[in-house]
């Protein structure tokens, strides 16, 4: 295996394209508000101790606990919430406010998985920290997405966690607790549809930890208000596709990927190329489809 298969992107930010995609995410700037302090103290955790120093003659001991944080944050939320869109727009708006330096984004793929050798999972993510690491080098910052990290990261006591899986999670830990040397240079964001089956231990040592949920009402109702903008859907129309796309019938919500990547591409295929989208396109597929399963377990 290369290693440049390890990581399905690797991108410079700032960058452009993920800071118009921010603008496209319902509540990124609410979310990038409530979470920026605190990322931002993950990644500047070098700098807590002459912060202390200036501010608290050094004597504040709360400082010397927050910068051994360990620079892990979990996003938790069934498939289609937004964690990894939201992962790649935060740590880019966080960059762009910065404004010191470059930084570098890494999404790590499942191919670390590997092909199931012995021993090859634990080596593949050995050498993709390693990467990372190397990468963020003296000044430079690096963030390193682990998505989908459930197949990494669950449970060594489940009853089918096998023993690579588990070697698997033990090397995940142990990479984790190495980044706490760097002083905030490299931070995690693993991203997972189910929270309760990650290794506790990966749990305890998250600094931070986001649920992401299906759109309320008023969401979907944003939501679809800034997308079909144009359509000028009368008010009865906008509430019977916010009631199409809602809980019901013992089906859950819509989640924000249903709306956008599954009922947008079907409504809009009973139109193009023959004629204008219409509001009844939008209902009639919204009432043939369904919402994707619930993965997560309250
Ligand atoms: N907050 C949001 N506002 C608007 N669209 C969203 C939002 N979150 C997710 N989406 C849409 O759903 C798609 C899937 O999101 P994604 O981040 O891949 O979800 P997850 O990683 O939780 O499975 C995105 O490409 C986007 O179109
Ligand atoms: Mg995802």
């Amino acid at each position: 295996m290369s290693e440049a298969s390890i990581f399905d992107s690797e991108t410079i930010l700032p960058d452009d394209q993920l800071a118009a995609r921010s603008l496209t995410l319902l509540g990124f700037d609410e979310r990038f508000a409530r979470v920026k302090n605190q990322l931002r103290l993950l990644l500047h955790a070098d700098q807590i101790q002459a912060w202390n120093q200036k501010n608290h003659g050094g004597h504040l001991a709360l400082g010397t606990l927050v910068s051994d944080q360990y620079p892990l944050v979990i996003f938790h939320g069934d498939v289609g919430t937004g964690k990894t869109a939201m992962a790649e727009c935060m740590a880019n708006r966080l960059v762009e406010e910065s404004r010191t330096e470059d930084s570098i984004l890494f999404k790590m793929s499942n191919r670390v998985r590997g092909s199931g050798k012995v021993g090859e999972m634990g080596t593949l993510m050995i050498d993709a920290f390693q990467k990372v690491t190397q990468s963020a080098g003296k000044s430079r910052r690096a963030i390193l997405i682990i998505d989908e990290g459930d197949s990494l990261a669950a449970a060594r006591s489940q009853a089918h966690s096998h023993h690579e899986d588990k070697v698997a999670v033990n090397t995940l830990i142990q990479s984790i607790d190495e980044l706490r040397k760097l002083g905030g240079r490299v931070v995690t964001i693993l991203c997972t549809n189910r929270l309760s089956a990650l290794d506790p231990a990966l749990v305890r040592r998250a600094a931070i930890i986001e649920e992401f949920k299906r759109p309320s009402d008023i969401e979907r109702q944003q939501l679809l208000s800034m997308d079909l903008a144009t359509l000028n859907l009368k008010g009865n129309e906008m509430e019977a596709l916010v009631a199409a796309t809602g809980a019901k019938n013992g089906q859950p919500t819509w989640t924000y990927s249903d709306i956008r990547t599954r009922l947008y591409p079907s409504a809009l295929s009973r139109a193009f190329p023959a004629r204008p989208l219409t509001f009844d396109d939008l209902l009639s597929t919204a009432n043939a489809m369904r919402p994707s399963p619930v993965l997560e377990d309250a």
